[in-house]
């Protein structure tokens, strides 16, 4: 097939050259963006002048009907043709004759490329928004649920103190919300148009930018033409964005796994989201969270292939930067199917709580709240955490928990201990007593709520602004 930059070549490209240089069978996906894109810059070729009027509503008309084609399934993508860019202005031309080879006019590959990825990312960051937000309702929602819902919480995968369901969900809502922020930081590094920066070098001809930045809502234009075209920033800072996004729920699947384990007994997860095994018939596995956990690893390699391949590179556009694509496309589809089914997994487990209870009333993590018992009674608190250490080892030796050693044995440790003692070592007094702001006090988690409330409600006001400016 003959090439679009054809002219100064007089030997056809060797296949193995056209294989290995091709992007079209990964950026395909593009299409939408790619012709959205071009009629954007046909319409203003031909109000600045720089095409004739006709000329320019053939090429709409023609790029339209691409369009309808590639969504029917009726376009065949040629490698030949190396990248969409290409395969949709050759079928242009195809179909519309002298027009078609007009439209290119003022523009390369370049900024192209560099449009379509903006504009893809600007969609992909409001569905990704949506399924953020949805995310976080589930885990408000199973908070809520569990407001009263004692457990131990862990330091160190030890018994620590005690604390609520709703607090510790409330936790990743809290990330979540960091990452529900971070994702507008990508979306403000999206939202910059590239267009008319040409190859390097801007153009000769009156183009108005803006126009285009107006007809496909960008919010900016880029104001130096070589970092408009060099610029992989923002697929850095979408990545990045992922990583730490992942990074949370591969948190939260280590703990669903310890959770669901028989040693913990925690949670049980719904059988439409755990799996078999094909020899152990009584196994049921918690592979969703497992394979969160492992795409993980493999987001936090897309961020570190694009930072690796972006570093040497001099300006402007070296063909290095075709491989952004592949790493954030896989990404942008990890991270949405993570999401969705993550979702699903949380609103659909059932939370042992009776388990939960057990665990808090048969272990230690109500020592600080001994210690600080101590303290009220006037004893510094230094001295109180030695006089429980003594205590707890006491209790251990004697195979106890510190609600069975009688007060006459809590007397050899302190004279301070007073029968009320007992009060204060009840896990449910013990968490309604940490009514610091941001403790796990069953008042301030009501507190949360509300206020978690609100944030999404404001999510959602932001998600339908961006959805406005796509
Ligand atoms: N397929 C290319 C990419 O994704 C498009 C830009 C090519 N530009 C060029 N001068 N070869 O980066």
């Amino acid at each position: 097939m003959a090439k679009l930059w054809g002219g100064r070549f007089s030997k056809n490209t060797n296949e193995l050259v056209d294989a290995f240089n091709a992007s079209i069978d990964f950026d395909k996906r593009l299409y939408n963006e790619d012709i959205r894109g071009s009629i954007a810059h046909a319409n203003m070729l031909a109000k600045c002048g720089i095409i004739p009027a006709e000329d320019g509503e053939k090429i709409v008309a023609g790029l339209k009907e691409i369009l309808k084609d590639i969504e029917a399934g009726n376009f065949s993508f040629e490698v030949a043709l190396e990248d969409i860019h290409m395969n949709v202005e050759a079928r242009l031309t195809e179909r519309i004759g002298q027009a078609g080879a007009r439209l290119h006019t003022a523009r390369s590959r370049n900024d192209q490329v560099a449009l379509d990825m903006h504009m893809y990312m600007k969609k992909e960051v409001a569905e990704i928004a949506e399924l953020l937000i949805n995310f976080e309702k589930a885990l408000l929602t199973v908070a809520k649920k569990h407001d009263r819902t004692l457990m131990p919480g862990y330091t160190h995968l030890q018994r620590a103190q005690p604390i609520t369901f709703a607090h510790h969900l409330l936790a990743y809502f809290n990330m979540l919300q960091r990452d529900f922020r971070r994702l507008l930081g990508v979306w403000e590094g999206a939202d910059m148009m590239p267009l008319g920066a040409g190859a390097i070098a801007g153009t000769t001809f009156p183009i108005d930018r803006h126009d285009v930045a107006v007809q496909l809502n960008f919010g900016k234009v880029y104001c130096n033409s070589m970092d408009a075209v060099s610029d992989r920033d923002y697929v850095i800072e979408f990545l990045s964005f992922a990583s730490m996004l992942m990074m949370h729920m591969s948190r939260l699947s280590e703990e669903v796994c310890l959770w669901s384990s028989t040693e913990f007994g925690f949670i049980e997860l719904d059988d439409a989201f755990a799996t078999g095994s094909s020899m152990m018939p009584q196994k049921k596995n918690p592979d969703i969270a497992e394979l969160v956990r492992g795409k993980t690893g493999r987001v936090y390699g897309h961020l570190q292939a694009m930072l690796v391949t972006a570093k040497g590179l001099p300006l402007t556009y070296n063909k290095d930067l075709q491989e952004d694509k592949e790493g954030f496309f896989d990404a942008v589809d990890t991270i949405k199917f993570s999401l969705a089914v993550y979702t699903d997994m949380i609103m659909t487990m059932t939370v042992n709580v009776d388990k939960m209870q057990q665990a808090v009333s048969k272990d230690f993590s109500n020592a600080t709240d001994l210690a600080d018992y101590l303290v009220r009674k006037g004893l510094p608190f230094r001295q109180a955490h030695e006089v429980v250490g003594k205590c707890v080892a006491y209790a251990i030796l004697n195979n106890k928990f510190l609600p069975e050693i009688s007060l006459e044995e809590y007397k050899d440790f302190s004279e301070l201990f007073e029968a009320d003692l007992l009060e204060a070592l009840k896990p449910e007094n013990c968490v309604a007593a940490r009514k610091s702001y941001g403790g796990p006090a069953f008042t301030e988690n009501e507190k949360q709520f509300a206020i978690g409330e609100e944030v999404v409600a404001a999510q959602e006001k932001t998600l339908a602004e961006l959805q406005a400016k796509l």
